[in-house]
């Protein structure tokens, strides 16, 4: 199935129940192609099946959002595509050269103990880019976030929002050919969201980098990306995918107000209500 897209519609495949296809949502290619991946995990209680049968694939330049309910695997693929973990069974493979890539979680993403500019730069001292550069880079990063003057300043200096901030630019310090994102905005508060959600947003029309971004929000996912991914409860399984084609540039309020925003978000919540319901029916009965 494949409900047909107009230009303000939202096309959803991969229905429940089909094995998982591309679609064909495709702004350069091929990034990285996940084929029929499962991942378990043993455990005294037994084998737990956290994926299971997981095919996509993440399209160069676009902004891929993953929903599901606690528990559905989404940290666990987010890092076996940043290659911290592996599949079980299935593959992950690329086109051409393996995509580089940066992670952002939510919160405790800096080292306390280095300053903004040493945060940012960490991972460039690492792979031995000189320190004229390094000064050159973060000096543009910095301003590319807005946090020029907190450049000589300690993380508990910061509020949480500019934690965030100096999170997101030590990610794109590296140039990662693939930014992945795991509920980056969760620990914030709602009106610091609204202005990083935006600011994410504006980082991406300029870079165009690839990114994964994990939410619970189904706003934010409506806001921010391309195409979202809905999951299943565990074991997580792509129900559908959702094709979002609000136009680009965006900003929160444009999407917000647009005039099939609450059809797309109730498109969206329809694919995730039964299975949030699973999962917090388990969570209750402690279930797995
Ligand atoms: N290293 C591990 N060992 C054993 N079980 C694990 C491990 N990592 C994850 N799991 C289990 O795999 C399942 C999926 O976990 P994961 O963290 O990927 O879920 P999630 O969708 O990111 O959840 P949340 O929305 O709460 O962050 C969970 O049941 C979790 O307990
Ligand atoms: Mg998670």
């Amino acid at each position: 199935m494949a409900i047909a897209a107009s230009r303000h519609s939202s096309g959803v495949t991969h229905p429940v129940g089909k094995t998982a296809q591309p679609t064909t949502y495709r702004p350069g290619g091929t990034l990285i192609h996940v084929d029929h991946l499962t991942r378990t995990f043993e455990s005294p209680s037994g084998t737990l099946n956290a994926l299971e049968d997981v095919s996509l694939d993440v399209q160069t330049g676009e902004f891929l959002a993953i929903v599901g309910p606690s528990g559905c695997g989404k940290t666990t693929l987010l890092r076996i595509l940043a290659g911290l973990d592996k599949p079980t069974t299935g593959t992950l493979d690329a086109p051409g050269r393996f995509p580089t890539n940066a992670l952002v979680f939510q919160g405790r993403s800096v080292f306390p103990w280095m300053t903004v500019e040493d945060n940012i730069t960490y991972g460039l001292k690492l792979t031995g880019v000189p320190r004229s550069e390094r000064r050159e880079r973060a000096t543009a990063l910095l301003r590319l976030i807005g946090i020029e003057r907190f450049r000589a300043s300690f993380p508990h200096q910061l509020s949480e929002g500019m934690r965030q901030r100096v999170a997101i630019a030590r990610a794109l310090a590296v140039d990662p050919d693939l930014l992945l994102m795991d509920e980056p905005f969760s620990a914030l508060d709602e009106q610091t969201k609204l202005i990083l959600q935006d600011e994410v947003l504006d980082i991406w029309e300029r870079t165009r980098k690839t990114i994964v971004f994990i939410t619970h929000s189904i706003d934010e996912a409506l806001v921010m990306a391309d195409r979202i991914v809905v999951f299943t409860a565990q074991p997580g399984r792509i129900k559908a995918i959702v094709d979002v084609d609000f136009p680009r540039p965006r900003d929160f309020l444009t999407v917000r107000s647009d005039p099939h925003f609450a059809e797309r978000f109730r498109c969206v919540w329809d694919l995730l209500r039964d299975e949030v319901t699973i999962a917090s029916r388990r969570s209750v009965e402690g279930t797995r």
